[in-house]
């Protein structure tokens, strides 16, 4: 299959993933992380379906992808909530997805992970704003699937911010803390030695408000539409960070803007990306141009079909 756009690191295609991933060779991909089309009960943009076809449909892809994953890759993939339509109460898909994924395709839960996100707006409107009757709700599970019990890992690549507390304590151990038996009957002393950061915990709070100044910019250059439900990059980055090493392949079949790409290619990674939208396709390249003025050019050139080359060496540089 000829990919719609080549970067140094990675390519782009524009097909329905169903036809695509089976085109890729088996065993060869590290981390496939995505974010499906939900199955709300109020239609979008981007073509959802029922949710018990849904089911079906979802886990056709993640079957494929099964064997194009090396025994030590993962699936991390974000599935958020829903209500049922015209209820105040939730539908189980994303549960059922799971259950059906390791009992019926074999995959491992290596672990749930909930993505806070603080600036999710309250959904749905009846129930939340106007009459009060449930909570707002800014989690999205994201299960963490792997092929085998071992999926290649290492939480010290992902460490976070120490808290203020801890870095005082880091500072000057004996003014803040005294060493003592804890009813555990652990010892703890007050020799603490900076990792350079906390482990992660399983709830990652990552707003997605940041404004994707680049990308915005160049669709409206361009006179196109953005994708509506775009990745915040620090979530693929984080999953890319922990579960990969620089040059292995991470894959994103249902690519929409290429978030996913765009963090694999500054982190070093090979990336393959397929969406069956040409047009979520063609802005997807704007992440990798040089220049804005380039913007409506390689829009064009990917709508009509033409493969294009873009460079990103400039981008991989900027990561320091
Ligand atoms: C939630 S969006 C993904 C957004 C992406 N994470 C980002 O950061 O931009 C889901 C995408 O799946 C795509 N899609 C739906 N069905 C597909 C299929 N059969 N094959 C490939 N892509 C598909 C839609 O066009 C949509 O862009």
């Amino acid at each position: 299959m000829i990919a719609a756009y080549t970067t140094e690191l990675g390519a782009a295609y524009c097909a329905d993933s169903m036809v695509w991933l089976p085109t890729l060779e088996d065993g060869s991909v590290s981390l496939g992380i995505t974010s499906p089309p939900f199955a709300l009960l109020r239609q979008k943009a981007y073509g959802n379906k029922i949710e018990d076809e849904y089911l079906e449909w979802l886990l056709g892809f993640v079957r494929e992808l099964r064997t194009k994953l090396r025994d030590d890759g993962s699936l991390v993939i974000d599935l958020g909530g829903a209500y049922r339509r015209g209820s105040p109460t939730r539908t189980l898909v994303q549960w059922k997805f799971l259950i059906r994924a390791v009992e019926e395709l074999g995959y491992y839960l290596a672990q749930e992970i909930y993505w806070n996100n603080p600036g999710k707006l309250p959904t749905p409107i009846e129930w939340v704003n106007k009459r009060k009757l449930r909570l707002k709700d800014p989690l999205n599970t994201v299960w963490w699937l792997s092929k085998t019990e071992w999926p290649k890992a290492d939480t010290t690549r992902v460490l976070q911010p120490y808290s203020e507390r801890m870095k005082k304590l880091l500072k000057d151990p004996a003014a803040y803390f005294t060493p003592k038996e804890r009813p555990s009957q652990h010892h703890v002393d007050n020799t603490f030695r900076d990792n350079g950061g906390s482990l992660p915990s399983h709830l990652l709070t990552i707003p997605n408000t940041e404004s994707n100044g680049e990308y915005l910019r160049r669709c409206k250059l361009a006179s196109v539409t953005p994708h509506p439900a775009r990745f915040p990059a620090g979530l693929p980055s984080f999953f890319i960070k922990l579960l990969t090493d620089p040059g292995d392949l991470v894959v994103d079949f249902f690519a929409g803007s290429n978030t996913t790409g765009e963090a694999a290619e500054r982190l070093g990674r090979r990336w393959m990306a397929c969406d069956c939208d040409r047009s979520y396709v063609a802005t997807s390249a704007f992440r990798f141009i040089e220049g804005d003025e380039e913007a409506p050019g390689a829009y064009r050139a990917i709508m009509t079909g033409e493969p294009v080359s873009l460079a990103s060496r400039q981008m991989r540089l900027a990561v320091g």
